[in-house]
């Protein structure tokens, strides 16, 4: 495939449509107490502005995920072999993608399965250029869906399914559980899966994490709004809701919020919304994971563990699984 321009990059398109946002938006709004789906997130703004949050200096998931598949390249790449077809999703950037690609031996196919259009199309365009024998076969989706997979002109030996960023912790338990069975099912009997979690550390660091001081994860939250004014015609007031994210201990996540700052109503394509002067409305989820708690869930989808990678401080881990 040549990827020479956002129109030409080949996708498989399996984004959800707007009457799909439309019918999530108006449910969260109608449900007690509100939220909104976090996968809403990444529009093109929403995408930019979450690759500046990895740059803040709080936000430690990035780099340290990086530094970690620096350390444990090789073996990850021993442990899966030649001629992998590697799905990775929610591609995002791609940096990660590239020291993994660069440390498989001889990798068949990249399918990266990402909702967002500039993204996808970006990461790929990149990494066609450095990585000529390798198939791009990019699908533009929600990957809490089953994913048909594209076939690689040349054979692979097994799927390797690349799940980086800690990106299961935005699901809940049972849609991990669910998403987990769906990658089991897509990676075949002899395929793996490399997952990165961030690891439960002390409160005030993940804390600080999601409330950077220059406020870019307060943007990056409030810019669901901003989305559903321009794509849904809503009229949020965006200077009248507010960011909030505070760390669970007992539940071992993250809870996004965004807050009411006084009594208001928001209309959504004619229907009208009341919200009261403090009211919080859930938008994410971001869970923290033991090693235990991990390959509990992992079991629950008929998965396990075979191998396990934590960066020194363990404040972020990779875990290879295979079915179980
Ligand atoms: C998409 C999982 C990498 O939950 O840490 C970052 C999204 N939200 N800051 C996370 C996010 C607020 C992020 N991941």
């Amino acid at each position: 495939m040549t990827a020479a321009s956002p129109e030409t990059v080949e996708l498989t398109g399996l984004q959800p449509s707007r009457d799909d946002l439309l019918g999530d938006v108006l449910k969260g709004l109608a449900a007690s107490p509100k939220r909104l789906p976090s996968k809403y997130f990444y529009d093109r703004r929403g995408s930019e502005l979450f690759e500046e949050i990895t740059r803040q200096p709080e936000y430690y998931l990035t780099r340290v995920e990086l530094a970690l598949i620096g350390q444990c390249a090789a073996q990850v790449a021993a442990a899966v072999g030649p001629r992998a077809h590697v799905v990775e999703y929610g591609s995002g950037s791609g940096r990660k993608t590239r020291l993994l690609l660069d440390a498989l031996e001889d990798p068949v196919a990249y399918t990266p399965v990402e909702i967002s259009r500039s993204a996808l199309v970006g990461s790929v365009q990149r990494l066609d250029q450095e990585f000529g024998p390798v198939q791009m076969l990019p699908v533009l989706g929600d990957f809490t869906q089953r994913i048909p997979l594209p076939e690689p002109e040349r054979q692979a030996r097994r799927v390797l399914v690349f799940f980086p960023g800690s990106t299961l912790g935005n699901l809940t338990d049972a849609e991990s559980v669910r998403l987990l069975s769906a990658m089991r099912e897509t990676m075949g009997a002899e395929g793996a899966a490399l997952i990165g979690i961030d690891l439960q550390k002390s409160p005030a660091l993940i804390e600080a994490a999601y409330n950077d001081a220059a406020g870019v994860t307060a943007a990056f939250t409030l810019n669901l709004l901003a989305r559903l004014n321009r794509e849904l015609g809503a009229d949020f007031d965006l200077d009248a809701f507010r960011h909030r994210a505070v760390y669970v201990p007992e539940a071992g996540r993250i809870e996004t919020f965004i807050d009411s700052q006084r009594a208001q109503n928001v209309t959504v394509q004619g229907r009208a919304f009341g919200f009261a002067a403090g009211e919080a409305m859930q938008v994410e989820y971001s869970h923290k994971y033991t090693d235990e708690g991990f390959a509990a869930l992992a079991a629950r989808a008929g998965l396990r563990v075979v191998h396990g990678w934590n960066d020194p401080r363990d404040w972020f881990g990779l875990r290879l699984l295979q079915p179980a």
